[in-house]
């Protein structure tokens, strides 16, 4: 059976970005047909200026998100990366096959770095390794499959040419991932700036919807988003950013393609009013059973205990394997 494996970072609210970049697939569908693994990557959180408490509430609130989002403890493996030690082990290893050079080639530690010298702070070191957990976080599970949105190609591309890398000079040991994405909505833009991804940790909220925004206040941004020049509906991802953004959320929300959606509206205002519906009925379950999930911590708790346990037993014989292979002598 094919093993998936995928996660979500606490450095902000759950967005629309997310659900439907990964979560829903998660849900609707990778949960039913693999052996699949889903994370809470706490301690990716670690690699930018952060707030020890927010990371632990933020944590908690994604476990609980991704529960809410149909993810079935009973069918899948949801836990949280820092309660399974051998992601910061195989990391490691990892970091004596990689090179400088290509971790600096990462288009996102270019963007997250430059950020940070903005603020006028110093860049982690673990931002720049970033990746290398990424890839251990796949390769401790021999996942075949990641389930990604379009901003994470990059970092499995290269977690598959370390997996290939370590096999060739210390013999087979890891199962060579790919990333698979949706076919709509694998790049959700930010409502207010639709030439930037939809992301978390934005300093301002007006263009990102959050999962447990309330729906009046999902209606409004989606009301105010940005459209371009030009009154006619039309899907041209280039020239059209804002508006082909919204019709890609329908699209996301209601099944059809952009573009067929796109002859359905004469106006802007009536492709908003729609759009806004399908994303309020679309989040009103998750926002519900996140509700009643929050009423029942010790639930969610136990899920994640479990978890652990199951990861932790399929992620140590890779990573014994992989220890032996580099040449580390075993302990006894
Ligand atoms: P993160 O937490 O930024 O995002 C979680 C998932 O949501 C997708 N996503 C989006 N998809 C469409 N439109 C958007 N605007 C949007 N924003 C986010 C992301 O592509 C991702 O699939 N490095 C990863 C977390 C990670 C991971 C892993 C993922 C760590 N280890 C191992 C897979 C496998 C990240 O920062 O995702």
């Amino acid at each position: 059976m094919t093993r998936i494996f995928s996660g979500v970072k606490p450095t902000g609210h759950l967005t629309l970005g997310n659900y439907l970049g990964a979560i829903r697939q998660w849900a609707d569908v990778d949960q039913h047909r693999a052996d699949a693994l889903f994370c809470v990557v706490d301690l990716h959180a670690l690699t930018v200026e952060h707030d020890p408490g927010r990371v632990r509430r933020l944590s908690r609130q994604a476990a609980t998100l991704l529960l809410a989002s149909g993810l079935d403890p009973e069918r899948c493996t949801v836990f949280v990366q820092s309660h399974v030690d051998e992601h910061a082990r195989l990391s490691y290893l990892l970091e004596c096959v990689a090179s400088d050079g290509e971790m600096r080639r990462m288009i996102q530690y270019k963007e997250k770095s430059a950020v940070e010298q903005a603020r006028g702070g110093s860049v982690r070191l673990s931002l720049l390794t970033y990746p290398v957990l990424m890839a251990a976080d796949i390769l401790a599970y021999g996942a075949g499959e990641v389930p990604v949105g379009d901003d994470q190609t990059q970092h499995v591309e290269l977690t598959r040419d370390l997996a290939v890398r370590f096999n060739q000079r210390y013999g087979h040991t890891f199962a060579v991932p790919r990333a698979t994405r949706p076919e709509v909505a694998a790049r959700v833009m930010d409502l207010q700036d639709p030439a930037s991804k939809m992301g978390k940790s934005h300093e301002s909220g007006a263009g990102i919807i959050y999962l447990l925004d309330e729906p009046d206040v999902v209606r409004k941004k989606i009301m105010r988003a940005v459209t371009d020049s030009g009154s006619e509906v039309g899907y041209d991802r280039a020239a059209r950013p804002g508006v082909s953004n919204l019709l890609e959320i329908l699209a996301a929300c209601e099944g059809g393609d952009p573009e067929g959606l796109s002859g359905a509206y004469a106006s802007y205002g009536a492709l908003k009013k729609d759009v806004a519906d399908a994303v309020v009925e679309l989040l009103r379950p998750v926002r519900e059973r996140h509700q009643a999930l929050v009423a029942d911590s010790a639930y969610v708790g136990d899920v994640l205990r479990s978890g652990a346990e199951r990861a932790r037993g399929m992620a140590r014989p890779t990573v014994d394997a992989a220890y032996r292979a580099m040449g580390l002598l075993p302990a006894g």
